[in-house]
């Protein structure tokens, strides 16, 4: 079993990279796999289709979810959310109920507001969202930085844990004979003609 996490960082192994790896790592001790894709600056180079398909690619064989990204200007990056538009814009076959987690590194403030963002795409694609026992954000600006947020790196932990449980569930749900629910055909009401 196998997390794909999203780093939407420009910084390859900076902090939204070292957060990820703690959730690799919590995820690793419950026995779950996990990939680290970076988008760097294949967003906006005019690869973004390439980068796409190969991210389409990833989620099939992907039990869950990570988006997490820098706070710009009090928002995610520009680049993980030009792909996760993409992305999501898709067929979402693959991403349906599927669980998801959103993770905000901030040098100070704008976590929350991008971990909002971040988790709305899950939320549309009826991902059940996994949570921790704080919302998921990490302070710094180096990565070295992101250990000294012990908080952060707690809540990063619990994450890890709590989604590695899910993620387990679910599969013991369907050996069990849990039924996945089909789609329902999506009403969609345009106020504007
Ligand atoms: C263009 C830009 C805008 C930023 N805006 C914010 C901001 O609004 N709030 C904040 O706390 N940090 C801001 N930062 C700092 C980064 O979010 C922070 O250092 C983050 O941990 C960097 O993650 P990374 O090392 O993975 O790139 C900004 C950084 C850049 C490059």
């Amino acid at each position: 079993m196998k997390v794909l996490m999203i780093n939407g960082s420009r910084r390859e192994k900076g902090c939204t990279y070292t957060a990820l790896s703690v959730v690799a790592e919590a995820l690793a001790k419950e026995g779950i796999d996990s990939e680290i894709c970076f988008i760097g600056k294949r967003a906006v180079d005019g690869s973004l289709d390439e980068l796409v398909k190969e991210l389409v690619e990833k989620t099939k064989s992907a039990d869950g979810f990570i988006f997490a990204s820098p706070v710009y200007y009090a928002s995610p990056s520009g680049e993980i959310q030009v792909v996760l538009d993409r992305l999501f814009y898709n067929p979402k076959a693959e991403l349906r109920l599927k669980p998801a987690a959103s993770i905000a590194s901030a040098r100070r403030a704008g976590t929350t507001a991008t971990f909002d963002v971040l988790n709305k795409y899950a939320t549309i694609t009826e991902m059940p969202i996994v949570s921790s026992n704080y919302w998921n954000m990490v302070h710094g600006t180096k990565p070295e930085d992101v250990y000294e947020d012990k908080e952060g790196v707690e809540t990063l932990q619990v994450l890890g844990r709590n989604m590695a449980w899910l993620i387990k569930s679910i599969e013991a749900g369907k050996k069990a004979g849990i039924k996945t629910p089909e789609p329902m055909k999506k009403e969609r009401t345009n106020f504007i003609r």
